[in-house]
């Protein structure tokens, strides 16, 4: 295992003002997006908005990485140019996103472990030939009065775990995601005790299979009220529990922790970072690896035509710059305004 690789290409997706672009939907998930804009979800036009995302002019000073899908790593640039190459070219590093999804865990009550680890070896073996450095497994919780179970906690950690051990191995840094689902009406304080279990379980399980830390990136929720709760934190609330939490069970160790947005809005996303990133001082880059917050006014403004093409790269430009703005706390609600 070359530590040193492993490490530098972590700092490097870390590296002050930029974050990692998600762009990894997979085939039911980017049907979902482009139904939202009555686009079908053919491959040409799958591979016609990757394109418009990955040639946006200027995107490399704010993006450091772009997590991709089996078939988007696969696929070439309008111009011919295969995409992974075409990343590489503007500094920016390819990923790959590894898992086969979240299945139902036997024995329990709805919850699900994620999948994947069989053959994953060779995979990453060749996702690596690719162009591949780093790469993506999620694990969800949902929460409920009860739930959710140790027992769901240990096997998505245990799985987590291997998965992070073999990418390693095959000189890919690998992003560990334990998303605890923000659906719900609970309030901020269960959902600090339910992702405080899930990064113990977590870290626990990576010490145990001797995974490299600082060759790791870990894929957080923020620590939010539940979507449907009646009491919602502030954007400054949010960022002071997050950071007690994550000061609380993530290891010094790891270079960064890189946020997922799960279904915030856009300005919400960047203003909870940036209020972070306010909050000095903490050991970890805090960044972001946002799907849905960096891609949703360019996929509205794109509607699958090519004339809007310039529009969509404006506007995932923006989002770009705005949460490259909250990575060092200097975000302001009036550089919302386009042209700002
Ligand atoms: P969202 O930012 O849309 O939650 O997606 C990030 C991601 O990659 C989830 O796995």
């Amino acid at each position: 295992m070359n530590t040193n690789e492993l490490s530098a290409t972590a700092r490097a997706l870390v590296a002050p003002g930029r974050g990692i672009l998600a762009a990894d939907e997979s085939g039911g998930t980017i049907k979902k997006r482009f139904d939202s804009i009555g686009v079908e979800s053919s491959e040409d036009n799958r591979r016609a908005y990757r394109d418009l995302l990955f040639t946006t002019e200027g995107a490399s000073a704010f993006i450091s990485g772009v997590i991709l899908y089996d078939e988007t790593i696969r696929q070439s640039s309008l111009d011919g140019v295969p995409f992974p190459q075409l990343l590489t070219s503007q500094g920016i590093i390819p990923g790959i996103k590894v898992d086969t999804g979240a299945k139902l865990l036997a024995m329990t009550d709805g919850e699900t472990v994620t999948e994947g680890l069989d053959g994953l070896r060779d995979r990453l073996a060749e996702y690596h030939t690719l162009g591949a450095r780093f790469a993506k497994w999620r694990a969800t919780y949902s929460i409920t009065d009860v739930l959710p179970s140790q027992l769901c906690f240990d096997a998505n950690a245990h799985a987590l775990a291997r998965y992070a051990a073999l990418c390693q191995e095959a000189g890919i840094v690998p992003i560990v995601e334990p998303e605890v689902l923000m659906e719900g009406n609970h309030t901020i304080e269960r959902s600090r005790v339910v992702s405080t279990s899930a990064l113990e379980a977590l870290y626990r399980e990576l010490y145990e299979q001797r995974v490299f830390l600082p060759g790791t990136l870990l894929k957080p929720n923020m620590v939010l009220s539940g979507y449907e709760s009646k009491t919602q934190a502030s954007d400054d609330e949010v960022a002071r529990l997050s950071i007690e939490t994550f000061l609380h069970s993530v290891p010094a160790a790891v270079p960064g922790i890189v946020f997922l947005s799960g279904g915030q809005t856009d300005e919400q996303a960047t203003a909870r970072l940036d209020a972070m990133n306010k909050l000095v001082p903490h050991p970890w880059q805090l960044s972001f690896s946002y799907g849905r917050a960096l891609q949703a006014p360019a996929l509205k403004a794109w509607k699958g035509e090519p004339a809007n093409v310039s529009a969509a790269k404006a506007a995932f430009l923006h989002r770009a710059k705005l949460n490259g703005a909250a990575r060092n706390g200097s975000y302001t609600p009036e550089m919302e305004a386009v042209g700002a």
